[in-house]
């Protein structure tokens, strides 16, 4: 068997993903989420793009064991400088500096002959080493480089040091036999490879990232670059989940396998799919919601008969199973408790109680409490930051004959505000007095609500993306009444723009 080398590229180029923004705390929880499902490494960002990047970077390498964490940087020492004065207290760090090789690159974006990209790449790697020697060197556009000059380039960063080659697949380009074949010249033509882990990172501009990623790995590549739930810059990459269930369900054919406790793929799918906004399609293979359903009558037959007649993974296997014993209002803290525990959080006890007050207040309007609803709470409960503002009471009319009014009394600090205004529908009401009060004007960019479980009694999660000066935030909010969700989901997004106004004070 191969050992495949996961390298999660979630919080770097997936935070490339449009109108994804996250903050140090959001993504030290997300890789913790990596770190649980067991990636080899995680790539946790690009020092050098800005201050909020750096200091999520260095707060990962700090915080987070397990994986190796990896920082880019482009080919110039400034660049590596500042990659390592992020990385320097990680348990396993790996500098990963790249430099794009084709011609259209070397023509019109860094104005270079190929020899000097060959010298560029060179020193970048043997400066790298100077800091550790775990380096990875990325042929950015490999996939439209004349693969001579990609030899070349690939013997001389090896020759300084270079342990892992990545081929980036950056624009999407490339046709799966033509990819794969790509691989096998790179093992075939250059006299060293042996000493350096073959890396792929294949873009989806064309559907084909996956397609890509597999025939490279049947071409010798061992190490595949992905993202949960595929997001990333444009088209987004390869993701994660379809790898990591690919190698799982065809072990036998592409006689590899890799590391990931595939059991913890749908918590850690979901968790990102709120941290980011992005919600999951729902034929998104492995964890969109219609992965394991069965529509048609032919199918479902089949299923009652031998589930392995329509499903070549079963629920379980990226952890989605429903507990049978189903939690209510009389639930006591104790059940509560073990059920957290059975879903594998580890919760102390200031969190417990105040989990536990939520859990009861949703019981009170719901029957029963399923383990969707229950991670939902969590996921709420994980994205919390200092609450400024607070909804304490809110009323609404509305109806077809006039416009919509809110009333809204938030709690500001010390301070309770009651105000109210007219909107174009109940949330836009909500909205304009939540503004009117905080005296906050923001873009909503985006609003999306859907319901965690069936039913009427349902938990509806609202998600709603806003811009202030250019910068993205994300809010969320849950609750039985979609007009209390909205209002915390704006509240939410608000608390993090003052939160911000705060620190950048
Ligand atoms: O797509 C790409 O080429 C990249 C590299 C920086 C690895 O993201
Ligand atoms: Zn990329």
């Amino acid at each position: 068997m191969k050992k495949i080398h996961i390298f999660d590229t979630t919080l770097r180029d997936g935070e490339q993903t449009p109108g994804v923004s996250l903050n140090t705390e959001e993504k030290l929880q997300i890789a913790h989420e990596l770190a649980r499902l067991n990636v080899d490494v995680i790539e946790a960002g690009f020092p050098i793009a800005s201050p909020g990047d750096f200091e999520a970077v260095r707060a990962i390498a700090e915080e987070i064991k397990g994986p190796i964490i990896a920082a880019l940087c482009r080919a110039t020492t400034k660049d590596i400088d500042r990659a390592w004065e992020a990385l320097q207290f990680a348990e396993k760090p790996r500098i990963h500096t790249f430099i794009a090789t084709s011609p259209v690159h070397r023509q019109y974006k860094l104005k270079k002959t190929p020899t000097e990209i060959i010298t560029s790449a060179v020193n970048a790697v043997n400066y790298a080493k100077n800091y550790t020697p775990d380096v990875e060197f990325s042929a950015e556009d490999a996939s439209r480089t004349e693969p001579e000059f990609l030899y070349q380039v690939i013997e001389a960063v090896i020759n300084a040091g270079a342990t892992v080659i990545n081929i980036p697949d950056t624009v999407g380009y490339s046709i799966p036999d033509e990819f794969g074949a790509l691989i096998k010249g790179i093992k075939e033509n250059v006299p060293n490879i042996k000493q350096a882990i073959i890396s792929v990172h294949c873009h989806n501009d064309l559907g084909m990232a996956m397609a890509n990623s597999v025939a490279a790995i049947e071409n010798g590549a061992q190490q595949i670059e992905c993202t949960i739930n595929g997001l990333g810059e444009r088209a987004g990459n390869a993701a994660l989940e379809e790898v990591a269930m690919t190698i799982k369900t065809r072990e036998d054919f592409l006689k590899a396998e890799c590391q990931i406790i595939t059991e913890h793929i749908s918590r850690a799918s979901h968790m990102i799919s709120k941290l980011t906004g992005v919600p999951i399609q729902p034929n998104k293979a492995v964890v969109g919601t219609n992965a394991f359903a069965h529509e048609s009558g032919i199918h479902q037959d089949g299923i009652l008969k031998e589930r392995t007649t329509y499903e070549i993974m079963c629920p379980q296997s990226i952890g989605l199973q429903e507990n049978m014993i189903v939690l209510g209002k009389h639930s006591g803290r104790h059940a509560f408790r073990q059920r957290l525990s059975d879903l594998g959080y580890q919760v102390n006890d200031a969190d417990i109680t105040s989990l536990f007050e939520q859990f009861k207040m949703v019981a009170d309007k719901k029957k029963e409490i399923t383990d969707r609803d229950i991670e939902a709470l969590i996921r709420n409960k994980r994205i919390e930051i200092p609450q400024i503002f607070h909804l304490k009471e809110f009323h609404i009319s509305s109806g077809t004959q006039k416009d919509a009014t809110a009333t809204l009394t938030l709690q500001i600090n010390d301070q309770t505000i009651k105000e109210a205004a007219c909107g174009d529908g109940p949330v836009d009401a909500i909205y304009k007095t939540i503004e009117r009060i905080t005296g906050i004007r923001a873009n909503l960019e985006e609003y999306a609500i859907r319901a965690i479980t069936g039913g009427k009694d349902a938990l509806g999660e609202v998600t709603v993306r806003v811009t202030i000066n250019n910068k993205t935030y994300i809010g969320h909010g849950i609750s039985t009444d979609i007009l209390e969700a909205s209002a915390n989901a704006y509240i939410h997004a608000f608390n993090k723009i003052a939160q911000a106004k705060k620190e950048a004070l």
